[in-house]
């Protein structure tokens, strides 16, 4: 189910393969990218987006300028993939992933004794990361599907689904894993402004698999919670730190209505999106352009003079979670960020 891998590297061609999201759902493409720099192109545009895909692309990134590096020692090829690896963490700094997947695979490199020893320790974490990403989905499906009624309508935000990982999703991993297991399950999808990840993704992947699947504005949700017409919310996350959880903006608005009518609300996401030691208001939450809201989708939308804000993500203090569903279980408040980041060395060891 879903639209099968999201992102893959092409170890023939040494190129990474994505679909290109910025596309759906008009039309259905697949591309490649063959530098760093055109990588990061791909990532700052949400060609490739969502935190679990950007840590596998951080990943396969750093394991493809390790491997198409001219530099002429391990010294000097070290020194040039550390600064790529920098720069491609700088392209989008609120998803805690991308920097976890360029670590990874850094960390691996920095063992290596010679060149090809970096270029396949590169290669062989980078695909690591993207096979721990799929299991971990299912993981994630596996416990969530639980908590959902057997007959039930999800309001969902944004696209947290297999578009959003290399496959399966996190919260629609979770409405994929329910219905598998014969749940019957509605979704509706909040378009997300002005990006329209809910409108555009979330839809469209559910569509491929044939799941009930409604869009509304962002502000029709608080009506429909109030009319008993949601059951449940389940999000993604970008980033959780010890205080809230960093989603696409919106989140925050769901979280605070579905407290108000007493609607369980659920944040799906791997340990790789856990920041223990992160705070809030340290955490750099991304700015996007003017033109995502006062031209788009192609006209002008706003009078030139008048400013617009245009912050990526939101934040929803823990107190408004209900439950926070990883692939090591199904956590609830008070929340031990810490004691639950530190389940992921056991996960993944060995
Ligand atoms: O700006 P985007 O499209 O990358 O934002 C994505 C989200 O906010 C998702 O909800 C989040 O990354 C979780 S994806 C499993």
């Amino acid at each position: 189910m879903g639209p099968g891998k999201t992102l893959w590297y092409d170890e023939q061609d040494e190129r990474i393969g994505y679909i290109d999201e910025t596309l759906l759902p008009e039309s259905f493409q697949t591309a490649y990218c063959s530098t760093i720099q055109e990588l990061g192109n791909a990532i700052t545009t949400l060609a490739i987006r969502g935190a679990p895909a950007l840590g596998v692309a951080g990943s396969f990134g750093v394991a493809l300028c390790t491997r198409t590096s001219r530099a002429t020692s391990l010294a000097l090829l070290l020194e040039e993939v550390k600064g790529h690896a920098e720069w491609l963490r700088s392209t989008r700094p609120t998803a805690v992933n991308l920097s976890w997947g360029i670590d990874r695979v850094l960390r691996a490199v920095v063992t290596a004794q010679t060149r090809s020893e970096a270029e396949s320790k590169a290669l062989a974490e980078a695909l690591q990361v993207a096979r721990e990403d799929a299991m971990t989905c299912h993981q994630i499906g596996e416990h969530g599907a639980a908590l959902l009624p057997d007959d039930c309508t999800v309001l969902t935000h944004c696209n947290a689904g297999a578009l959003a990982c290399s496959e399966w999703g996190t919260a629609l991993g979770v409405v994929r894993s329910a219905v598998a297991g014969g749940k019957i399950v509605r979704v509706i999808a909040s378009e997300t402004r002005p990006l329209f990840q809910g409108a555009r993704l979330t839809s469209w992947e559910l569509l491929q698999d044939g799941i009930g699947v409604t869009v509304i504005t962002d502000s029709t949700a608080a009506s429909l919670m109030r009319k008993g017409e949601i059951d449940c919310v389940v999000v993604g996350a970008d980033r959780i730190t010890h205080d809230a959880v960093f989603n696409k903006i919106g989140t925050y608005t769901h979280a605070i209505c579905a407290r108000h009518h007493a609607i369980p609300f659920y944040v799906a996401a791997p340990l790789s999106t856990f920041d223990p030691s992160g705070n809030e208001r340290d955490v750099i939450v991304e700015e996007r352009n003017r033109a995502e809201i006062a031209g788009y989708p192609g006209r002008l939308t706003v009078p030139d003079t008048v400013p617009v804000r245009n912050p990526a993500f939101d934040t929803t203090p823990l107190d408004l979670v209900s439950s926070i569903i990883t692939e090591c279980g199904v956590y609830s408040a008070p929340y031990d960020i810490a004691g639950i980041a530190g389940k992921h060395t056991k996960t993944f060891t060995g």
